[in-house]
C-alpha cells in the first residue's frame, strides 16, 4: 500500500497543504519545529484515528481554527481509494471512505495501514507496560476487524467498574460488569496471544539477521491467562474478576484482566528490560517494529506505509543501512534534520521535500 497524495487543512501548523509522495523513499527534511512530524502524525491519524503524540484531538486543530481536515489518496493492489477525516473542535470526528460518509468514524480504522517508528519507540523495552500494550493494540486494531470495537467497549466498562469500586459497591451491578468484561476481555486476550505467537517467530528471525546471528530474541505474552480458546478464556477471566473482588474493593480499581498484561522480552535468555544494554534494547525495538511490518503484510497482503520519525540519527550506521536496504518494497516517509545524514546511503527512488514553517517544497525527485 502507498499514499499518493496528502491534503491537510488547518491541521497543526498547516493552513492548506497538498503533497504528492513517491512510491519509494520520501524524505522530509528541515530544522526543528517546522512541521515534519505533523505530516507523519496526519498520515498515522487516518490509519488509527488517534495521534501517536496526544490523546487530545483538539491539539491537532490549527490554533484559532475550529476544525482540521485530512484527505489522503492511496493505492492498494485492488486499486485507488481515498480516506477523509474531519476533526471538529466541538463535535465527533467524521470519516469518509471513497467519498462516502461512514456511520461511525472508527469504521475507517483498518483501511490505511501504517507503522510509525519514533525515538520513543526505541524505549519500547524500557518503558512501562502501557507502552507495550499500546504497541500490541495498535497492531491488532489494524489487522483484526472488531478489535478496536471490543477494546473501546472493554475500556468503557472497566471505567464504570472502577468507579463503582471507588464509590462503594453494588454487588449485582458488579456482576453485570464482570460478565461484560469477561466477554470483551476474552476477545482481546485471545487475539493478543495469537498475535504474540506470530510476532515471536518473525521477530526471532529478524533479530538474528540484524545482529548477525549474535543474539536470540524471545518474546512472551505476560498475563493472568496465557492459552486456551476464547470460551475457556472467558470463563477463567470471569472467575478472576470474581475472586479478586475483595482485593479490588480495597485497592479501588480492577486488579486483574487484560488491562494489566505485558510482553516480556529476553535476549540470549536474559530479561532484556532489566539487563540488556541500551544499544541491545534499541535493536530489539527495531526488530519488533520491523516484525510489525511483516505481520501486516501477512494478514493484509500488502505492506503498510512506514513512517520513520527522526530515528535515523538514533541508530548506528549498520542499523540505519539495514532499515533502508531491507525494505525495498515498502513506501517509507522519513523525517530528518540534515540531508548529510542521507549521503552515505545509495538510494535510487527517493523524493526529497524541504519543510519550513508549515510549507513544503519539493527539492529533488
Ligand atoms: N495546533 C497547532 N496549531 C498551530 N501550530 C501548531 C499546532 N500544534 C503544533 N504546532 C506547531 O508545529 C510545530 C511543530 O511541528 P513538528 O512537531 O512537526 O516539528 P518537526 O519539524 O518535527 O520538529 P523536530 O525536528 O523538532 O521534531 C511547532 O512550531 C508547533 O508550534
Ligand atoms: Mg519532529
Amino acid at each position: 500500500m502507498f499514499i499518493k497524495e496528502l491534503e491537510l487543512i488547518n491541521f497543526r501548523n498547516y493552513l492548506n497543504l497538498k503533497i504528492e509522495f513517491s512510491k519509494g523513499l520520501n524524505v522530509l527534511y528541515g530544522q526543528n519545529a517546522q512541521g515534519k512530524t505533523n505530516v507523519l502524525e496526519a498520515i498515522n491519524f487516518i490509519s488509527s484515528l488517534r495521534s501517536h503524540r496526544t490523546n487530545k484531538d483538539r491539539e491537532l486543530i490549527k490554533w484559532g481554527k475550529n476544525k482540521a481536515y485530512i484527505k489522503a489518496h492511496l493505492n492498494k493492489s485492488l486499486g485507488d481509494f481515498t480516506v477523509e477525516v474531519l476533526i471538529p473542535e466541538m463535535s465527533k470526528k467524521e470519516a469518509k471512505l471513497n467519498g462516502i460518509k461512514l456511520s461511525r468514524a472508527s469504521e475507517v480504522i483498518g483501511n490505511v495501514n501504517t507503522v510509525i517508528f519514533s525515538p520513543e519507540d526505541l524505549r519500547l523495552l524500557k518503558d512501562g507496560p502501557d507502552v507495550r500494550r499500546r504497541f500490541i493494540d495498535n497492531e491488532l486494531n489494524q489487522i483484526k476487524p472488531r478489535y478496536h470495537y471490543y477494546l473501546s467497549l472493554y475500556n468503557k466498562v472497566l471505567l464504570e467498574r472502577n468507579n463503582l469500586l471507588k464509590k462503594g459497591i453494588d454487588r449485582s451491578l458488579l456482576d453485570v460488569y464482570d460478565q461484560q468484561l469477561a466477554e470483551y476481555g476474552s476477545f482481546l486476550i485471545f487475539n493478543r496471544i495469537e498475535f504474540i505467537k506470530k510476532l515471536s517467530i518473525i521477530c526471532k528471525l529478524l533479530h538474528r539477521k540484524i545482529t548477525n546471528g549474535k543474539e536470540e530474541l524471545i518474546i512472551k505474552y505476560k498475563g493472568d491467562i496465557l492459552d486456551g480458546d476464547i470460551n475457556s478464556i472467558k470463563e477463567r477471566l470471569y472467575s478472576l474478576y470474581k475472586n479478586s473482588i475483595d482485593e479490588d474493593i480495597k485497592k479501588g480499581y480492577t486488579s486483574k484482566g487484560p488491562q494489566r498484561d505485558d510482553i516480556e522480552v529476553y535476549i540470549n535468555g536474559v530479561d532484556a528490560k532489566h539487563y540488556a544494554s541500551q544499544g541491545q534494547q534499541r535493536t530489539a525495538a527495531l526488530s519488533l517494529k520491523l516484525s510489525e511490518i511483516e505481520i501486516i503484510k501477512g494478514e493484509k497482503g500488502e505492506y503498510p506505509i512506514l513512517l520513520l520519525d527522526d530515528v535515523m540519527s538514533e541508530l548506528d550506521l549498520q542499523r540505519q543501512k539495514y532499515l533502508l536496504d531491507s525494505l525495498k518494497d515498502v513506501q517509507i516517509i522519513l523525517t530528518i534534520t540534515s540531508l548529510n545524514d542521507l549521503e552515505k546511503f545509495n538510494i535510487s527512488r527517493k523524493k526529497i521535500f524541504e519543510v519550513s514553517n508549515g510549507n513544503i517544497e519539493i527539492k529533488e525527485f
